[in-house]
C-alpha cells in the first residue's frame, strides 16, 4: 500500500512561485509520469514528495499520514536521478549496499538484498566490478538497484534515461516497464520530457504547465481528448495543427468555417447561440489524409521529410498561412511544390475556444473510451469507424491504407 495524496500543494522560493494548487491522488501500484516544459517544476514536485525540498503550502499524505515534515528516510521512498552518482571506488554490490550498511543491516540481509537486485536488473555478472567498467545503461541499472535494495513503497525517477544514447534509452525503458510489472503493488512516479517514455510507461500522465496541473489522464485519453490547446500540442509529435475559424452550424455535430474559406464538420457538440464563436480546429498531423472531396485544408507543399515509415509534409513555412504539418503513412515522393487537399475524420478533430476544448465546457465529458486510429487499426484495437458519416469517399491522390476489418 502506498497511496499518495497531494492537496493544494505549493512551492515558492522567496517571492518566486514555482508550483501552486497541486491536487493529485496517486493510487497504490500506479505508474505516474510527470511531463511538462523545462522549468515547469517537475523535479521540484518530485523532490517535495521525496522530502528533499520543503513544501511551502498544502499537504502531502502517504497512506493517510501527513508527510510534510517527515524526513526523507522515513517516507518509504527511494529516488533515482538522471546523474547516476555512483561511488567510483566501490563495486556494484557495495554501491547498492551502501544505504543498507548505513541503516545497520546485517551482512546476510545485505547480501540477499543485493543478490536480488542484481537478478532483477541482470547485473549478477557485474556485482564485483567498479562503475568505470560498466556501460552507461548498466550504471543507470546500478542506480536503480540502489533504490530496489531498500524495497521502498514508492519509487521516484527524475529523467533517469536522459544521459543514455538512443538505443540504450529504448532498452532501459523496456527494462523499467518490466521492473514495474514485476512489482505491481509498488508506486512509481517518473519525470521525463520524452514523449515515448511518457506514453509507453504511464498508467496516467500528469501534464504540468504554468505552475499548475494542466491535465491528468491515461496517455491515450490525453492524446484523444486534450482539455486545452497546451496539452493538445504538448502530447503528440509533430504537434497538433490549430486552424482558426468560426462556428457556422451547431448541434451534436459542429460545422466550422475556416479562415482559409474551407469548412469542417466535427463531432464535438455545440449549442444554439454558439454560431459565430471563434474557434481553433485541432487536427493531428497523423489524422490528416488527402482527398478530392471536402477538404479542411488545402495548400502547396513547401517541404517534405521522408522518415521511411511516414512522410511529413510542411505547408506555410514562409508564413503565408498558419504553418501546417501532415504525416502520411509510407514513402511519398514528388510532392514538393504540389497542391494537396487534406481532410480528417470528424471524430479525430478537436475544437478549442479561447484555448479550452469545447468538449469539457460542461464539465468532464463521459468516461473516456479509446478510439482506434483512423488509418490502420493496430493489433488488438477495434477497427476505426468507416469514414462515411458524410457519404464522403476517400478517393485522394495519395491513398492511405483503409481500416483493418
Ligand atoms: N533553489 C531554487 N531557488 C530558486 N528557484 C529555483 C530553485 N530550484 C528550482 N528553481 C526554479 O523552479 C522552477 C522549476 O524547476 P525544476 O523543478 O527544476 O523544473 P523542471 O524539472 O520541470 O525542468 C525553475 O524555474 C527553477 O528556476
Ligand atoms: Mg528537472
Amino acid at each position: 500500500m502506498a497511496d499518495l495524496r497531494l492537496t493544494d500543494v505549493a512551492k515558492s522560493y522567496g517571492d518566486v512561485n514555482v508550483l501552486r494548487e497541486i491536487d493529485l491522488t496517486i493510487r497504490s501500484g500506479e505508474f505516474i509520469v510527470f511531463v511538462g516544459p523545462s522549468g515547469c517544476g517537475k523535479s521540484t514536485l518530485l523532490r517535495m514528495i521525496a522530502g528533499l525540498e520543503q513544501i511551502t503550502g498544502g499537504t502531502l499524505e502517504i497512506d493517510g499520514r501527513v508527510m510534510n515534515d517527515i524526513p526523507p528516510s522515513q517516507r518509504g521512498i527511494a529516488m533515482v536521478f538522471q546523474s547516476y552518482a555512483l561511488y567510483p571506488h566501490m563495486t556494484v554490490r557495495d554501491n547498492m549496499a551502501f544505504a543498507l550498511k548505513i541503516a545497520g543491516q546485517s551482512k546476510d540481509q545485505i547480501r540477499e538484498a543485493t543478490d536480488r537486485a542484481g537478478r532483477m536488473l541482470q547485473l549478477t555478472p557485474y556485482l564485483d566490478r567498479l562503475p568505470k567498467a560498466l556501460s552507461g545503461g548498466q550504471r543507470q541499472r546500478v542506480a536503480i538497484g540502489r533504490a530496489i535494495v531498500r524495497d521502498p513503497k514508492v519509487y521516484l525517477f527524475d529523467e533517469p534515461l536522459s544521459n543514455l544514447d538512443a538505443a540504450l534509452r529504448v532498452a532501459t525503458r523496456i527494462e523499467i516497464a518490466q521492473l514495474k510489472a514485476s512489482m505491481p503493488d509498488r508506486t512509481m512516479i517518473y519525470v521525463t520530457h520524452d514523449q515515448t517514455e511518457a506514453m509507453t510507461l504511464a498508467d496516467r500522465i500528469v501534464v504540468l504547465a504554468g505552475g499548475g496541473i494542466a491535465q491528468v489522464g491515461a496517455p491515450l485519453e490525453l492524446y484523444q481528448r486534450p482539455v486545452n490547446e497546451f496539452v493538445a500540442q504538448f502530447i503528440g509529435s509533430p504537434a497538433m495543427n490549430l486552424l482558426p475559424g468560426r462556428v457556422i452550424a451547431t448541434g451534436p455535430m459542429t460545422t466550422v468555417a475556416l479562415d482559409g474559406g474551407l469548412q469542417a464538420q466535427v463531432t464535438v457538440p455545440t449549442r444554439v447561440g454558439d454560431e459565430g464563436m471563434e474557434v481553433n480546429l485541432g487536427v493531428r498531423p497523423e489524422d490528416m489524409r488527402d482527398t478530392d472531396g471536402a477538404a479542411v485544408f488545402e495548400g502547396t507543399v513547401d517541404l517534405t521529410e521522408a522518415l521511411g515509415e511516414v512522410t511529413l509534409l510542411y505547408f506555410g513555412t514562409n508564413a503565408e498561412t498558419v504553418p501546417i504539418i501532415t504525416k502520411l503513412p509510407g514513402i511519398r515522393s514528388g510532392l514538393n511544390g504540389r497542391r494537396v487537399r487534406l481532410t480528417a475524420d470528424p471524430h479525430a478533430m478537436h475544437l478549442f475556444h479561447e484555448g479550452q476544448s469545447l468538449l469539457y465546457r460542461d464539465g468532464p465529458p463521459p468516461p473516456f473510451e479509446m478510439r482506434a486510429a483512423a488509418p490502420s487499426g493496430s493489433p488488438g484495437s477495434t477497427p476505426a469507424k468507416p469514414h462515411d458519416d458524410q457519404g464522403r469517399i476517400d478517393d485522394g491522390l495519395i491513398k492511405p491504407e483503409g481500416p483493418v476489418r
